[in-house]
């Protein structure tokens, strides 16, 4: 399913999308590496090894995306296809509402949701041309809910499924394919970029991480899922139950949503 094939996969130079490069190339695909992180997008290049030729390092910001119909035209131009969009790349959020500017909002919406949108948008009409394409985007369990010190990341994430939704019923008749990932908690550095209300890293890993899945886990279960066409990919062990609490027994999800502890 994944030889000779192409993936762009953002969020490429760390945690769930660093492990999705490997598992891909792993597979035989070639992959389009993103972030906004060049040397890391080159660490994670040469830790393919002798497949390390499969990975080609395309670096740009999701937060500035006004050069993005160049660069997947470059892409194209370049490796003639694109079968998988991954869209991984992500910031979260570790302040209250009280406490975060709306220039932090606007922030937070431009690389997780507009940046996404953008690339996806930019990449949608190979995919038409092509009758074929799966485009996947990155959710997380909190957006699915609110969720204290979330409120930019919850809200941004939320808009994704409704953008990913239409996506999915829009395009299904061009053979594309369209996949909302759900993690929960995965070991990665995301609590440590986390912006806190000054706009500065959070530079902390969250007790809940430490104890999440690995990202190799992570990967193996989002291919799972690409490999059944899964509209929602859950990724995560116990914490995934809020998911199903939240949507039957919302009073109870409240209850137990105000005890967690959230930073
Ligand atoms: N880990 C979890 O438990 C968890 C839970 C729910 C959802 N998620 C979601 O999973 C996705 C992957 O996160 P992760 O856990 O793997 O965290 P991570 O290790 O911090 O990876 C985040 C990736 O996003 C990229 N990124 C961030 N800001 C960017 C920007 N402005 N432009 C381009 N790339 C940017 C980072 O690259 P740079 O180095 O360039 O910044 C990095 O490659 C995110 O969308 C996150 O919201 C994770």
């Amino acid at each position: 399913m994944f030889i000779d094939k192409v993936a762009w996969i953002t969020g490429a130079s760390s945690g769930i999308g660093e492990s999705l490069v490997h598992e891909f190339v792993r597979r035989g695909a070639t992959v389009v590496a993103s972030s906004n992180d060049l040397p890391g997008l080159e660490r994670v290049k040469a830790a393919c090894a002798d497949k390390s030729s499969m990975v080609h390092c395309v670096p740009f910001d999701l937060a500035d995306t006004s050069g993005i119909d160049k660069i997947v035209e470059q892409q194209i131009n370049t490796i003639g296809r694109i079968d998988f969009l991954l869209n991984i790349g992500g910031i979260s959020q570790r302040a209250r509402i009280d406490e975060t500017p709306l220039w932090l909002d606007r922030k937070i919406f431009e690389i997780n949701y507009f940046g996404t949108i953008a690339l996806t948008k930019a990449v949608l009409p190979y995919m038409i041309r092509q009758q074929s394409g799966h485009i996947l985007a990155t959710s997380s369990i909190s957006g699915r809910f609110g969720f204290p010190l979330r409120s930019a990341y919850s809200a941004s994430k939320q808009a994704l499924h409704g953008f990913f939704e239409t996506l999915f019923l829009e395009n299904k008749r061009f053979n594309i394919r369209s996949s909302v990932i759900i993690p929960g908690r995965v070991r990665t550095s995301i609590s440590f970029h986390a912006l806190t209300g000054e706009g500065i890293e959070h530079g902390k890993l969250d007790e809940g991480l430490a104890n999440g899945i690995s990202t190799e886990k992570a990967a193996e279960i989002i291919i799972k899922g690409i490999m059944r066409n899964k509209r929602e990919i859950l990724v995560g062990r116990g914490e995934m139950l809020l998911l199903h609490i939240r949507r039957y027994f919302p009073w109870l999800f409240f209850r137990i949503a105000d005890k967690i502890k959230s930073t």
